[in-house]
């Protein structure tokens, strides 16, 4: 029996040698190894043998059957490298080749012009201040000065969730709450970029929504020459050196007196055109001093402290800027239109 066993060893191993793939090797192991392979075939033989003779021929079996197996496992081991090699060099990436471009993107005109008016008055020492789009009715209207049932409030159709809350119509709430969160420190220098609602029919000028820049200062001796000149500095950044200002008397409830802030036609320099409809003069914001009731709401005492607020559209100012002549440009993402704007 043990020279059967050597004689089975010696005819695997050399099988063994000439195995060339996985799955020759796989037959080999079940042909020796297996449940009705050749080793076990011979080890059944084993109770016909004596008791001296068992454990030495199971001895020889076992030496046998882990040689076999040491083979195999080399032999798979190899193959396994091999098929990983195979892969690796399949798989080759050609570091040389050209890369495939990105598109290059731009920064939508609105956001544009938002952030140019907020980084020409953070260069002024205002910091930016924001507020929330769903609002109160005290916030939005009666601490602006404008009690329930005031006729002004027809200025802005609004949007009302409950009786007391509305999408605010305008970004002249920030105004409060910064005021309010300043617990009466000044100086307060803030601008305030932000959506607004109205309930406007949308046409080439009318959005019922839109993006309002507020601007407020509160301090002690805050005079309307620190609004005009601080208006006439920005309209230069923004239009160019050669922009001039004017104030038109006007009316807002929350600023006493109000004026209306006109710019002078940066396309023709004033002469009269197509842009600024012959007169010379565009029309960019609205301002005036804080009223002595906001500032009082606002926590301020008017005996002691003044101050100044305005108001503008980004639309309109980025459609003067891009002669972009239909307000829902903004919003409808046509690509060729945002196109225009990349790379500027
Ligand atoms: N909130 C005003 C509007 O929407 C604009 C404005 C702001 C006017 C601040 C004066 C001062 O019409």
């Amino acid at each position: 029996m043990k020279e059967k066993l050597e004689a089975l060893k010696a005819e695997a191993l050399e099988k063994l040698q000439a195995v060339t793939d996985p799955q020759m090797l796989n037959e080999l192991r079940v042909k020796y190894l297996g449940k009705k392979g050749e080793l076990t075939e011979v080890l059944r033989g084993m109770g016909g043998l004596s008791a001296e003779e068992r454990p030495v021929i199971g001895q020889v079996a076992n030496l046998v059957r882990s040689a076999i197996e040491e083979v195999i496992g080399t032999k798979q081991e190899l193959f396994q490298q091999q098929e990983t090699q195979n892969r690796l060099n399949a798989e080759k990436v050609d570091v040389t080749l050209q890369g495939r471009g990105l598109p290059q993107g731009g920064i939508h005109p609105l956001s544009r012009v938002i952030q140019e008016i907020e980084d020409i008055f953070i260069g002024m020492g205002y910091q930016v201040a924001e507020g929330p789009e769903v609002e109160t009715d005290y916030y939005n209207f009666e601490a602006l000065n404008l009690p329930k049932n005031h006729p002004a409030r027809d200025m802005q159709d609004s949007f009302y969730i409950t009786e007391d809350i509305l999408m605010r119509t305008q970004t002249s709430p920030v105004q409060i709450r910064t005021m309010q969160a300043m617990n009466g420190e000044t100086p307060v220098k803030v601008i305030c970029p932000g959506k607004v609602f109205r309930r406007d029919d949308d046409d080439a000028t009318h959005s019922f929504q839109f993006h309002q820049i507020e601007g407020l200062v509160i301090g002690r001796n805050i005079r309307m020459s620190d609004l005009k000149g601080t208006l006439q500095q920005f309209m230069k950044e923004m239009f160019g050196p050669s922009a001039g200002i004017r104030l038109r008397p006007s009316f807002f409830p929350f600023t006493e007196p109000s004026v209306e802030v006109d710019v002078s036609c940066f396309k023709c320099g004033g002469e009269g055109c197509r842009l600024c409809k012959q007169s010379g003069w565009l029309e960019i914001l609205g301002a005036g001093m804080v009223h002595p009731n906001v500032l009082r709401m606002g926590g301020y005492d008017p005996e002691i402290y003044s101050g100044f607020a305005f108001g503008m559209g980004a639309e309109r100012i980025a459609m003067l800027k891009y002669g972009i002549d239909d307000i829902r440009y903004f919003y409808t993402n046509d690509m060729g239109f945002v196109k225009q704007f990349k790379g500027i």
